[in-house]
């Protein structure tokens, strides 16, 4: 039977208070299981980054459940929340955010320094294995600006892939790439879904969303129909 990795229920946001309060997400039902290759889409403004942030454990709902692999969220405190999320979710954003005073390599190594159980000798090769797994481990040794955008998106997911997290999340991975850019991207999303990770990507781009094998749909905080 498919097993839930994310498992939200009546889950709402609500962001500052008194005249300039407003609600984000409202009342947001969810389920997505292992292994799920989901589109999350909408207009500029309906709650698919806060949506993404509460998923990732970036940031935390106002009211509602939200469990992830497992593990009712609201009930953790701030560090065993950093923790799951260290354990479980791999980031990738629109305008890669890699560190540009650090090398390649050293960039895909940073997440591993959050992960008690991998001994700091293996850092290095688990980096290589993950910049081999999207192709890019001939650039180990040269910094961010040196590369293209497409590539330093390729080292993006390799940083996000090298903790073997249980989900990946990305929001829009393709906005800032051209179209034959975004379809390589696409295609090594797509090969980590076929070798079984769980990906959630925000897009704006209906021919991506098409790419996903489940289309979700957001309008002023609510799934619309
Ligand atoms: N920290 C915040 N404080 C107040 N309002 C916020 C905050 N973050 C987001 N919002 C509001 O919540 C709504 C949803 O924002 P969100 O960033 O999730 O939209 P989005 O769907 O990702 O849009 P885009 O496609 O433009 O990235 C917006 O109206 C935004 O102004
Ligand atoms: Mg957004």
């Amino acid at each position: 039977m498919a097993e839930a990795l994310i498992e939200t229920s009546a889950m709402s946001k609500v962001f500052g208070s008194g005249k300039t309060q407003f609600e984000a997400l409202k009342s947001i039902d969810l389920v997505i299981n292992k292994g799920e290759f989901v589109a999350l889409e909408g207009p500029s403004g309906s709650g698919k980054s806060t949506l993404l942030s509460i998923i990732g454990l970036l940031d935390v709902q106002s009211n509602g459940e939200y469990s992830l692999a497992g593990h009712p969220v609201h009930t953790l405190s701030a560090y065993q929340r950093a923790s799951l999320r260290n354990q479980h979710v791999g980031w990738i954003f629109q305008n890669f955010n890699l560190v540009n005073d650090m090398t390649v390599v050293e960039n895909v190594m940073l997440p591993l320094r959050y992960h008690p159980s991998i001994n700091k000798h293996q850092y290095k090769e688990r980096a290589m294995k993950a910049l081999t797994q999207v192709e890019i481990a001939d650039k180990a040794d040269n910094y961010p600006t040196q590369l293209s955008g497409g590539q330093q998106q390729r080292v993006a997911i390799a940083r996000a892939l090298v903790t073997n997290p249980s989900l990946i999340l990305a929001d829009e991975p393709t906005g800032n790439l051209d179209s034959v850019t975004a379809e390589q991207i696409l295609a090594v999303l797509e090969s980590l879904h076929e070798q079984g990770s769980t990906i959630l990507i925000v897009t704006h781009d209906a021919k991506v969303a098409a790419r996903c094998k489940r289309r979700l749909q957001l309008r002023d905080g609510q799934w619309s129909a």
